[in-house]
């Protein structure tokens, strides 16, 4: 039977991997690395460089392979069909490489960036697979730490307030409204800088709240801002527009906490 790895390697610094995620990489033959468009290649470097520092030289394959793109441009109803079919395409490309790639008890792995919970359609893409039924194969997950674990540790903060909710959510889904009942929301995959709407900045009045951002987390790139809101955003702006200029991509995720009176 075919085996696959799905290893979460962290969120941009090597030495996030973890010693279970070491020993899956020195437990595969093949790894499949999938491109990404524009941050292809800082990303894919950075696998490359995981697998030259942790697994002994000619004990594996890489198999790059194009990731089909998504139609960025849905909204609205139309966003959940574009990535269901996003998805789908991506399982006829998985499907290919298992069956083509992998001889019949052959451990291959996915090399999944933060953790593989967490806004990442590996998982989903290979049920799927499973569900087709043209290749059989078992995996398991390797959990990794996340940008959101990565973003609080560097800002030495905690999720959550003592027995309080905490939410991770889009830049999409803040820029329709707040989340009701918490005080204290993640965002991430935000392109459009959602917390304006919650600075005063865009015709609304400013929210007391505090922003703990971070771009490019773990990596010799990364930027960190925190404070009020109302004074942090025109900065994160300015310097999110300029690091993105400089890299032509950026990752970047936030905390927004919501400044209550026993704080
Ligand atoms: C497709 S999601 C993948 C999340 C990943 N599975 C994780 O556990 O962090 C990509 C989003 O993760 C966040 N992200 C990932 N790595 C990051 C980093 N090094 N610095 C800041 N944000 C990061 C950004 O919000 C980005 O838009």
């Amino acid at each position: 039977m075919r085996r696959i790895h799905v290893i979460g390697i962290g969120a941009g610094d090597p030495d996030q991997l973890t010693l279970q995620a070491v020993k899956a990489l020195r437990d595969t033959e093949v790894f499949f690395l999938l491109d990404k468009g524009e941050v292809k290649a800082d990303l894919t470097r950075l696998r490359r460089d995981m697998l030259d520092a942790h697994v002994p030289e000619g004990t594996y394959r890489v198999v790059e392979a194009r990731d089909p793109e998504r139609d960025r441009s849905a909204g609205g109803a139309a966003y959940s069909p574009a990535v269901g079919d996003w998805r789908s395409a991506r399982a006829d490309v998985y499907e290919r490489l298992i069956a083509e790639e992998l001889g019949e008890d052959g451990t291959g792995a996915f090399l999944v960036w933060g953790d593989p919970a967490l806004y990442d359609s590996t998982l989903a893409v290979l049920e799927e697979v499973l569900r087709r039924g043209a290749v059989a194969f078992a995996y398991d997950v390797v959990p990794g730490i996340s940008s959101v674990s990565a973003l609080v540790a560097r800002h030495r903060t905690g999720l959550n307030r003592v027995g309080r909710p905490v939410q991770i959510t889009t830049g999409r889904r803040l820029a329709e409204g707040f989340p009701e009942g918490v005080d204290d929301v993640v965002v991430m995959l935000d392109a459009h800088q959602a917390f304006r709407r919650y600075a005063g900045q865009d015709g609304e009045g400013a929210e007391d709240l505090d922003i703990y951002w971070g771009a490019y987390i773990g990596t010799p790139d990364e930027i960190l801002v925190s404070g009020p809101l109302a004074e942090a955003a025109p900065r994160i702006e300015r310097l999110r527009a300029e690091a993105r200029e400089r890299k032509g991509w950026i990752m970047d995720t936030y905390l927004l906490r919501r400044r209550t009176p026993e704080q």
